[in-house]
């Protein structure tokens, strides 16, 4: 397959090269795009090196098969018609399309299907915080209809981004050497701190992060579920953790919990707590599954259950549901 990354020098970017490299994705051709201040870089992939190209309204994408963008929302839009014109699946990774009726927002092992439905030839990869959590719920939900959730998400620097994760490394360098700290990524210093906002505020006061996820589980799940979200900022650097509790329809065992999320695809068990084995994201940063412990009956909800889960953002939350979307249009052979 001809191959696109679309903000290749970025935190998702970069992700993507190492992941397509692991998984040995069926590559011909590899081309990389970024604007200005990237073209011209030189990655390594499979030991050969490929030079970033500016992204312009051109014909460049006329042989691309499948081309992953995450280069922001603004970008996707203004370069959706280029990318796709000749035929290319473009996979993006911003939230331009995500809530578009025309474009299937995917997460393989809840809705794979549904990417074979794409009017526009795009698919939309959801939002992180959004993807590691419905990977856990769809084992779930196959036990009893999940009618409500709640959660409340510790997201780290990296979920901002590249520059991100260097202005949180660089606020505790500044905070050692009692220089004045750096603000610019987040709305506050992080070093030290709790961010009580991911993204902007909406009129109802809740976040675009947060309403991202209420709208976009209902999509993914094709459910009537209501998820109401707190989403934080933590100065962890990688891997996105999050508290949920979710309302069933019928009350849920934790041991048929437990068994449920061992058997999921996606999802790996780690719940002793005894042993003070529960995940947490120095350990999730790198790996694939969701990572999930401390499942308890919710004291407050008779059919409620409550559990942990970590996992990296920048693999299951962006780059690798992507590839995995790829992946399974290739096995069904829906690709041009
Ligand atoms: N970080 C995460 O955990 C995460 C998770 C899920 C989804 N996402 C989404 O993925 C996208 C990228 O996030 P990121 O964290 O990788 O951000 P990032 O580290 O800031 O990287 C942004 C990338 O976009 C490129 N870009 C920006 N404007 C461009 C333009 N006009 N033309 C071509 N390329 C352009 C940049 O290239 P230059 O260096 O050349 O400017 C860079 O490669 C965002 O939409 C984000 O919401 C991120």
């Amino acid at each position: 397959m001809n191959v696109a990354i679309v903000g290749a020098s970025g935190a998702v970017g970069q992700e993507f090269l190492r992941i397509l490299a692991e998984r040995d994705f069926p590559i011909d051709n590899l081309v990389l795009f970024g604007s200005t201040r990237s073209a011209g870089t030189k990655y390594t992939f499979k030991g050969k090196e490929y030079e970033v190209k500016l992204l312009q309204h051109n014909d460049d994408f006329k042989d691309i098969d499948v081309a992953f963008t995450s280069a922001g929302g603004g970008t996707s839009k203004e370069f959706a018609e280029t990318i796709t014109k000749y035929g290319a699946v473009m996979i993006d990774n911003s939230s331009a399309f995500r809530m578009c009726d025309d474009v299937p927002l995917v997460v393989p092992e809840c809705n794979a299907e549904d990417a074979l439905n794409r009017p526009r030839n795009i698919i939309a990869n959801p939002n992180c915080t959004t993807i590691m959590m419905v990977v856990v719920l769809k084992p779930l939900e196959q036990l009893s209809h999940i009618k409500r959730i709640h959660i409340a998400s510790y997201q780290s620097a990296s979920g901002a981004g590249a520059a991100a994760m260097e202005e949180l490394k660089q606020e505790y360098k500044e905070l050692v050497n009692n220089e004045p700290v750096t603000v610019s990524k987040f709305p506050h210093q992080l070093a030290y701190n709790v961010i009580p906002q991911i993204d902007v505020f909406t009129d109802n006061g809740y976040t675009k992060e947060e309403m991202k996820m209420f709208n976009e589980t209902r999509k993914i799940m094709h459910s009537d579920v209501r998820c109401s979200a707190m989403c934080v900022r933590v100065s962890s650097l990688r891997s996105h953790s999050e508290s949920v509790w979710i309302e069933t329809e019928r009350p849920i065992s934790v041991e048929e919990a437990q068994k449920a999320i061992a058997a999921a695809p996606g999802c790996t068990l780690k719940d002793d707590p005894a042993n003070l084995v529960y995940p947490m994201p120095l350990e999730t940063a790198g790996k694939d599954d969701v990572f999930v412990g401390r499942v308890r009956k919710d004291l407050a909800d008779d059919c409620g259950l409550t559990f942990w889960l970590s996992g990296d953002q920048i693999r299951k939350g962006a780059a690798l549901n992507a590839v995995q979307i790829a992946e399974y249009l290739h096995s069904v052979g829906n690709l041009k």
